[in-house]
């Protein structure tokens, strides 16, 4: 399948799934089966007001008539979660690319722990139905800040594996709170973590786990909507293209990518939250300021590549392979 293939396909559905959070249920608009998907995969989709974003697909993988994705009312909102809220309407026709997973199964794996903080919820649901059918060894922990924010509470309740979900919220007593230092305290050969959730949960998990030893290898996670920290030191830099020794020059207040275009260099986006990889470039000289989400601590260390739509520059030049 091309992971430029798109899809055109009609909102049969959308619900109020929990405070701030609705679902689409997505159809083929020809009527035929969707592509096929497997879980933590997401797809892009082309919203009204002309922005992309990636959405988890959060139904079971078996399906192939319908897609559903979750969209939490993001109140930092820079559109995307806002135009889903309050321009999509049911019977909406929407393009959407096929299904791509940056965040698969380890299917070696002896056992799974799935970890989910508010909206990231998706993914990993889709996981559990994915390794319930499967007759895997799995428990899933579900963080959000209170039972009317968490979405799909009914249905987990409901599917056959509702024992091995916990719950853990915020506005709720202190003994059924997340406890990530018990929880994460014995990384076991064969066991894998996966993390979904907004970016402090992760870089809680991720930091818990990483001080606990657990091997990179074991750990999955995809972030969500991750915010780009901006910095006070963030400072202009220059570009050069290596093709033609031109230099663009990137001010303090620009993405390298809004200075690449207005220089009329384009550079294909999509999340522009350094989030998807869409715009990964090759970096040939001087060292990235990585603030993206996408690439693997050990290919930011690499220095060779960077997104461009977030990440800057600590040495006064990049040179690119554009
Ligand atoms: Fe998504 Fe840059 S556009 S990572």
């Amino acid at each position: 399948m091309s992971t430029n293939q798109t899809l055109q396909v009609r909102v049969a559905r959308k619900a109020v799934e929990a405070q701030d959070i609705v679902t689409l249920e997505l159809v083929a608009t020809d009527g035929k089966a969707l592509p096929a998907f497997s879980a933590g995969s997401h797809v892009d989709v082309s919203l009204p007001n002309g922005l992309t974003r990636q959405y988890s697909l959060c139904n079971d993988p078996q399906e192939t008539h319908r897609y559903q994705i979750g969209v939490l009312r993001d109140a930092a909102s820079r559109g995307g979660s806002t135009a889903v809220h309050d321009a999509v309407q049911e019977g909406d026709v929407l393009t959407i690319s096929a299904p791509r997973n940056h965040f698969a199964l380890a299917h070696d794996a002896k056992k799974h722990l799935l970890l989910a903080g508010g909206i990231g919820v998706t993914p990993i649901l889709c996981m559990a139905e994915r390794l319930a059918i499967t007759g895997a060894d799995f428990q899933m922990h579900y963080a959000t800040r209170a039972p009317e924010r968490t979405a799909f509470r009914g249905r987990i309740a409901a599917s056959a594996f509702a024992d091995r979900v916990h719950f853990h919220y915020d506005s709720g007593e202190a003994v059924q709170k997340l406890d990530l230092g018990a929880l994460l305290q014995q990384p076991e050969a064969g066991t894998h973590l996966y993390v979904c959730g907004p970016r402090g949960f992760m870089d809680a998990v991720l930091g818990t786990a990483r001080a606990q030893g657990w091997p990179e290898a074991q750990l999955h996670y995809e972030f969500f909507g991750a915010e780009v920290a901006k910095s006070d030191s963030d400072a202009g830099f220059e570009i050069k293209l290596a093709s033609s020794g031109r230099i663009i020059m990137v001010s303090k207040d620009q993405t390298v990518t809004q200075a690449l275009a207005a220089a009329g260099v384009e550079v294909m986006v999509s999340c522009e939250q350094g989030v998807c990889g869409t715009c990964l470039t090759r970096v040939l000289e001087g060292v990235p300021d990585h603030k993206d989400s996408y690439l693997m601590p050990d290919e930011q260390a690499a220095n060779d590549q960077f997104t461009p739509c977030c990440s800057r520059a600590k040495t006064p030049r990049l040179v690119l392979d554009l």
